[in-house]
C-alpha cells in the first residue's frame, strides 16, 4: 500500500516536471492545433486527405474478403496491382460529392456505350481488372468471356478500369486503347487503380450498367482470377422461379466481423465503418444480381460513407434499401477455393478461384472436351 502510494506521488511529481518543461508545452500546443485544423475542416475527415498516406501498410494488391484462415491462394494476385503501392501521395478530386465511393465523382474515359445497344444482353458479366493485367483479360476472353451467346441467350463481357500512374503512364494507356480497338470491351473511369480504392470500381460498374446499359436482366461483378461455368450460371438465371428484380445472390456471408487489426489487409478503421459486424453481402469473387440494383444501388451509396471492403460496401447498400442478399438455388455451385482440377467437380459448378490465367485456359479447355465429364 505505502510502496503504492509513493508510487502515485511519484509519477504525479514526475508529471508535474513534464508540465513544466517546454518539450511538453509544444506538444501541447501542436495537439490544439490539430485538433482546431479537423474540426474546421467541412470535409469529412476521411476523405480530406488519401487514405494510403496515412494506412501506407494496408495497402494490399489482393481482393479477397475475409473468408477463411487461408490465404494460399492471395499469391496469384500480388503482381497485379503492387507497381501501384508505391505511387506518391495523392489527394481526392475536388467537390467530392458524398464521399469517395459516390460513382458519380468519376468519369469514364472509355466507356463503350453501345455494347448493350446493338443486342440487349441477357447477362453482363463486369471483371474488375488492373490495367496492366493484360494476361487475366486475355485468357477470360478465351474462355468463359468468349462466348457471346450461351444456352440461347445473349451474354456480354466488359472489363472495369481505373487509372493506371507510374512512369510509363502514356504507353500503357495508348496499349489500353489498341486493346479496347480490337476488342471493344474495357471500361474504365478517372480513379486511380489501388487495391484500397475496390469500393469506388464496383461502384462505377454500377453505374455504368446504370447509365450504358439498363436494358439487360442480369449482371455479375466477377473478378479476373475466377474459374466461371458459364453456362451452368445462364441456367440457373434462366429458372422461371428466379426474381427477376431487387435478386442478389452468392456466396453469403452472414455476420462477419469487421477487422480491427491494423496488420490485416482488410482493416477498416472505426472511423470509416462504426458497426462491428457487417450486413450479410456475397463474397466479392462473384456475385449476380438482377440488373434493377445497380441504379437503386447508386442511389443508396449516397448515404453509405466510403469504406475499403467492397462486397461488404454493396451489403450495406443493400441493407439500406431495405433488401438482404439471397442464397442461390443451390449455393453449393458458388465456390471460393479448390485443391485440384477436377473435370467432373468443373463440370457442376458456376464459380472457383483460380491460381493464374494459364490455369484457366487449361481447365477450361480441358472441361471442353467432347468426352463426357463425369
Ligand atoms: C511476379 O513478379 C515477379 C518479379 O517481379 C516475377 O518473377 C513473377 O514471375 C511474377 N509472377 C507472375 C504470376 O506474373
Ligand atoms: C472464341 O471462340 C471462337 C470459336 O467459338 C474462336 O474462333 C475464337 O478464336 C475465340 N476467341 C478467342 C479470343 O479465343
Ligand atoms: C482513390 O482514387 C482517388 C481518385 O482518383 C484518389 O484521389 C485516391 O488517392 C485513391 N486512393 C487510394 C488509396 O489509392
Amino acid at each position: 500500500m505505502q510502496e503504492g502510494r509513493s508510487g502515485v506521488d511519484g509519477l504525479k511529481r514526475q508529471l508535474k516536471r513534464s508540465w513544466l518543461n517546454p518539450c511538453f508545452r509544444y506538444l501541447l500546443l501542436f495537439c490544439l492545433v490539430l485538433l482546431v485544423f479537423c474540426s474546421s475542416n467541412s470535409l469529412s475527415w476521411w476523405s480530406s486527405f488519401s487514405l494510403k498516406d496515412r494506412y501506407p501498410k494496408f495497402i494490399n494488391p489482393v481482393h479477397r474478403p475475409p473468408l477463411s484462415r487461408d490465404r494460399s491462394k492471395d499469391r496469384v494476385q500480388l503482381n497485379e496491382t503492387t507497381e501501384q503501392t508505391t505511387l506518391p501521395p495523392t489527394v481526392p478530386p475536388k467537390a467530392l460529392q458524398f464521399h469517395l465511393a459516390y460513382p458519380r465523382n468519376y468519369h469514364f474515359v472509355m466507356d463503350n456505350k453501345e455494347v448493350c445497344k446493338t443486342k440487349t444482353p441477357f447477362l453482363v458479366l463486369m471483371v474488375p481488372v488492373a490495367p496492366k493485367n493484360v494476361a487475366a483479360r486475355d485468357a477470360i476472353r478465351q474462355t468463359w468471356g468468349n462466348s457471346s451467346e450461351v444456352q440461347g441467350d445473349v451474354v456480354l463481357t466488359l472489363f472495369m478500369l481505373g487509372l493506371y500512374r507510374g512512369a510509363d503512364v502514356d504507353a500503357l494507356q495508348e496499349k489500353l486503347q489498341q486493346e479496347n480497338r480490337l476488342h471493344h470491351d474495357l471500361i474504365q473511369s478517372d480513379f486511380l487503380d489501388t487495391y484500397l480504392n475496390l469500393t469506388i470500381k464496383t461502384m462505377v460498374i454500377m453505374d455504368w450498367l446504370a447509365t450504358r446499359c439498363p436494358e439487360a436482366a442480369y449482371a455479375m461483378k466477377v473478378d479476373s482470377d475466377m474459374f466461371l461455368n458459364i453456362d451452368n450460371l445462364v441456367m440457373m438465371l434462366q429458372k422461371p422461379d428466379i426474381p427477376k428484380l431487387n435478386y442478389l445472390t452468392g456466396m453469403l456471408m452472414w455476420n462477419r466481423p469487421v477487422i480491427r487489426s491494423k496488420n490485416s489487409k482488410w482493416y477498416v478503421p472505426v472511423e470509416m465503418y462504426p458497426e462491428p459486424l457487417y450486413p450479410t453481402y456475397t463474397l466479392g469473387m462473384g456475385y449476380v444480381f438482377s440488373n434493377d440494383l445497380p441504379e437503386k444501388i447508386v442511389e443508396a451509396s449516397k448515404s453509405i460513407n466510403y469504406f475499403n471492403i467492397e462486397d461488404a460496401y454493396v451489403g450495406a447498400c443493400m441493407k439500406k434499401l431495405g433488401l438482404s442478399p439471397q442464397s442461390p438455388p443451390d449455393p453449393s455451385k458458388f465456390k471460393a477455393y479448390n485443391t485440384k482440377f477436377n473435370r467432373c467437380e468443373f463440370s457442376k459448378i458456376i464459380t472457383y478461384i483460380l491460381g493464374s490465367p494459364k490455369q484457366l485456359v487449361d481447365y477450361w479447355n480441358d472441361l471442353k472436351r467432347p468426352e463426357p465429364p463425369c
